[in-house]
């Protein structure tokens, strides 16, 4: 498999070539720390930042810049359509410490977009041109960007908008194959990533969709992108880079046991509760218990019984209880009858973390 190496944008060594996937709302530093100690991430992103909150100084869009230095590389991504306060943010990443400057124009929230944000830097490339020469003159660090397929089926404009990027200076591409419009039905298409890692010749990577190691190895051998992102995927399997890196070298990936699992939810909630209100990070556990249980035995139940729960003790019991019961053997059957079942719903995508801009 000697065709999965390294790459670099500019002098910075994407090893493995493997990218956790921004997700606001969920890659803030404590995912980040937990993800990377388990290996096999090349690159981190920052949540989506608005540069409306960096440079009217929101402490919450300051915190948001905070990564750890063992974390490295590690890239600021921004949300914004006003080329001065882009700029600003810029420079702000750049001063604390970023290695790379990621640009948003993919977030399909109405609210960043009803700004010129987000997707809605597709339908305007020009606004996107000046943004991405406004910063490429204030900052030395290298300037990626990671966008969609275009904003709707019938404005596909992602090979436009990619060699635009890169006359703009732009070092790295990231596709999410999916049209603003779409959101997140369908699938990525994939195809999109092939034309334009031809097109241009800076790195290009994908995203979307990827919840295996399997799927992963076959995007670089079918579409030849540099990189991939995995996002919700690692959500459900926070091993899944380690094991495609394993995987890549001809090892066998490493199978996380159950107690593997059970430690790992209860080091993220710890984090959570160091860094947030508890109820923020009851909201978080929640979240990351609704993808993370997928497959298990019972999954679904636990899923419900942590939904169920309102403080930080009922959520360490849920856990204890749920995962003595599998490792015993045992059925598990939560609090109530199989019927009750929920299924935890997903965020969709930046819209809830943009409803507190
Ligand atoms: C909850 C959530 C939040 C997201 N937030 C961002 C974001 O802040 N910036 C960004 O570029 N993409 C964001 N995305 C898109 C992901 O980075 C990724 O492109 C998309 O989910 C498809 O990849 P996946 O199937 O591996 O999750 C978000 C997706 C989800 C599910």
């Amino acid at each position: 498999m000697s065709e999965i190496k390294p790459f670099k944008i500019r002098d910075i060594e994407i090893n493995p070539p493997l990218v956790l996937s921004p997700m606001a709302g969920v890659t803030d530093i404590s995912f980040r720390r937990l993800l990377k100690q388990r290996g096999g991430v090349g690159l981190t992103v920052s949540e989506f930042i608005s540069v409306e909150g960096l440079t009217r100084s929101n402490p919450k869009s300051k915190r948001q810049m905070r990564f750890y230095e063992n974390e490295r590389p590690f890239a600021v991504q921004i949300f914004g359509g006003q080329h001065e306060r882009m700029r600003l943010a810029a420079e702000m990443a750049e001063e604390v410490g970023a290695d790379i400057l990621d640009v948003n124009c993919g977030c399909p929230a109405p609210k960043v977009v009803k700004h010129g944000g987000g997707s809605g830097l597709l339908r305007d490339l020009p606004r996107l041109e000046t943004i991405l020469k406004e910063i490429k003159k204030a900052i030395t660090i290298p300037l990626t960007i990671k966008i969609r397929a275009g904003y709707s089926d019938s404005t596909i404009n992602a090979i436009e908008t990619a060699k635009l990027a890169e006359a703009c200076g732009v070092e790295h591409i990231a596709l999410h194959g999916r049209t603003k419009e779409q959101g997140y039905r369908g699938l990525a298409n994939w195809d999109l990533v092939r034309e334009i890692k031809k097109t241009v010749s800076v790195p290009v990577s994908g995203s979307g969709d990827i919840t295996t190691i399997q799927q992963a190895l076959e995007r670089f051998r079918e579409i030849g992108c540099d990189g991939v992102l995995i996002g919700r995927g690692a959500m459900a399997n926070p091993w899944i880079f380690r094991q495609i890196e394993e995987t890549i070298h001809g090892r066998e990936p490493f199978q996380p046991t159950l107690e593997d699992k059970r430690a790992v939810l209860l080091e993220y909630f710890e984090m959570l509760r160091e860094d947030m209100p508890e109820m923020s990070a009851i909201g978080r556990m929640k979240q990351l218990a609704g993808q993370f249980t997928r497959g298990l035995q019972g999954g679904a139940l636990f899923r419900t019984a942590i939904y169920h729960s309102h403080s930080v003790e009922e959520i360490l019991d849920r856990i204890s209880e749920y995962f003595e019961t599998i490792s015993a053997g045992r059925h598990y059957f939560g609090e109530g009858k199989p019927s009750e079942v929920i299924e935890v719903p997903m965020l969709d995508s930046c819209e809830v973390a943009s409803a507190s801009l």
